[in-house]
């Protein structure tokens, strides 16, 4: 088949994947191929098992894989073939050197731009769909026009919006899709170029386009905003729990004000995932790389909030468990940092299993899709860990229950069945708020909320 564009994206990951799979889906006379350097990858997404688990996304790939989507190994071959090349690899905390836990790692981006450079034989438009800080198209512009000749490369910025558990839905409709740009006569051509792709789908009004460094800028900025408003429900969570005041109906009554408006205003166990905090990390970087240290303490505050929620969680389960977990079950039920993905990056599940082993708790893992992942992430104490995907299997035997993700089934499992299986005092810890607090205190829980009073059968004299 003639294809109108032909598309490559460098990055299979959960963004790669997802965002040309709905291209793909939306433009089927576009011919859209993604690489990576992860062959196993690449092998997953040819395969019946995709590598990231999103609803909506296995109907999406079926449909359009072998048609006009396709995952290859061959970077090479691909560069050359393509006329347009997003960038979706991964740009994690620095964790060496200059700015290491903070500054972003530019390596993965950087190889990308120069095997970009090795291997075009003609001119192309080339995207960060990257999370990046600000100015890092400069970065790229210079490598891409490192060797004199014929071939232009014009860089645009294109970051994505999309969440994990709900990206097919994002992208289908998503609040905005920002290009930016330089504003010149072939920053602008590249720009409509990019432009016209999303509009097959997208309402005009919706597309929204910038100079290149709003643009980079903006990414970092929505996500800062994002993880603050959790940080600073929380950080008012605790102060319901120490004032009989109730976080649901604090936030509740906040959230109805149209200025502040309800989203992001559900408290628990912090922020997780491989964005936020990373993003808050490089925003505060850039910060102080141009001296604007209270701009800088100000975001850093936001990540703070978020260690200092997960502590007091796990304070609150030695404290109510009489000060001690040496030798007792702990079940687990939710491993993934949000619901609807297996995706375990950066989940407070993590950081609480291991503070809890620590104070030598047995513990048993449940969830439904990020088991494999949750071995890995505790693969250094393996032997002092169950996975066990039926929660009711998981729970039978143990001291306390925790919910650590705010996956649905998680409201509605049969907790009187599961108190019964369980050893009494039975504790329930909730991190999410999604169970019914007042049923599970009836059949005999003492129930833990966050940021709403405890309520236990405890009688204190
Ligand atoms: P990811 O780790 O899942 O995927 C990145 C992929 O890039 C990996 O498979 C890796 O092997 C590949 N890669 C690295 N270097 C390469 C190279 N030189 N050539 C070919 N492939 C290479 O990461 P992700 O979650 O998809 O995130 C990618 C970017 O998108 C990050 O900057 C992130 O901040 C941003 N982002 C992520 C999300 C999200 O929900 N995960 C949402 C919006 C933006
Ligand atoms: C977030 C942003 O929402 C996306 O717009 C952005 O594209 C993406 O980061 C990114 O750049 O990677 P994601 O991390 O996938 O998406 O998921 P969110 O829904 O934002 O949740 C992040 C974390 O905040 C989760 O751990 C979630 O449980 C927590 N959260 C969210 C709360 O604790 N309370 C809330 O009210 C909302």
């Amino acid at each position: 088949m003639n294809f109108k564009k032909k598309i490559l994206c460098i990055g299979a990951g959960y963004v790669g994947g997802p965002s040309m799979a709905m291209i793909a889906y939306k433009c089927p006379d576009f011919r859209v191929t993604v690489v990576d350097i992860n062959h196993d990858r690449i092998d997953a997404w040819n395969s019946d098992e995709l590598p990231v688990y999103e609803p909506g996304l296995d109907a999406i790939v079926k449909k359009t894989r072998g048609r006009n989507l396709f995952f290859s190994k061959d970077i090479e071959r691909q560069i050359k073939e393509n006329d347009i090349i997003f960038v979706s690899v991964n740009t994690p905390t620095k964790t060496y050197g200059e700015g290491a836990h903070m500054a972003a790692d530019l390596q993965f981006w950087e190889k990308t731009a120069r095997q970009i450079l090795q291997y075009a034989s003609s001119s192309k438009i080339v995207i960060e769909k990257s999370t990046l800080p600000v100015k890092t198209a400069m970065a790229m512009e210079k490598i891409l026009s490192s060797v004199k000749g014929k071939i232009k490369f014009d860089v645009l910025s294109n970051p994505e919006f999309m969440a994990e558990g709900t990206a097919m839905k994002d992208l289908e409709n998503p609040d905005r899709v920002l290009i930016g740009s330089h504003q010149t006569p072939s920053g602008l051509k590249a720009r409509n170029e990019l432009v016209e792709i999303y509009a097959r789908w997208i309402p005009a009004h919706k597309i929204i386009t910038s100079n290149l460094w709003s643009s980079e800028l903006s990414k970092l900025a929505a996500n800062a905003f994002l993880a603050q408003r959790v940080s600073s429900i929380n950080s008012i969570s605790a102060l319901c729990e120490k004032t009989d005041a109730d976080i649901s109906e604090v936030a509740k009554a906040v959230g109805m004000d149209s200025r502040i408006g309800d989203k992001f205003l559900k408290a628990g166990i912090g922020f997780g995932g491989s964005c936020f905090k990373k993003d808050i990390l490089h925003l505060v970087y850039l910060c102080k790389t141009y001296g604007l240290n209270e701009v800088a303490s100000y975001w850093e505050s936001v990540v703070k909030i978020n260690e200092y929620q997960q502590n007091r969680f796990i304070a609150s389960i030695i404290n109510n468990m009489f000060g001690t977990l040496a030798g007792k079950k702990i079940c687990i039920l939710g491993f993934a940092f949000k619901a609807d993905t297996g995706d375990t990056r950066e989940s407070p599940a993590i950081y609480i299993a291991k503070k809890l082993h620590s104070e030598k708790a047995q513990l048993i893992v449940s969830d439904p899709k990020a088991l494999k992942n949750a071995a890995m992430d505790l693969a250094d104490i393996k032997d002092h860990v169950k996975f066990i995907a039926d929660p009711y299997e998981a729970a039978r035997g143990c001291h306390a229950l925790l919910v650590l993700t705010d996956w649905n089934i998680y409201r509605d499992l049969d907790y009187r069945k599961i108190y019964r299986s369980m050893i009494k005092p039975a504790f329930l810890f909730d991190g999410r708020n999604v169970v019914d607090h007042q049923k599970c205190f009836k059949i005999g829980f003492h129930v833990f909320p966050i940021g709403k009073p405890p309520m236990t059968h405890f009688r204190t004299s």
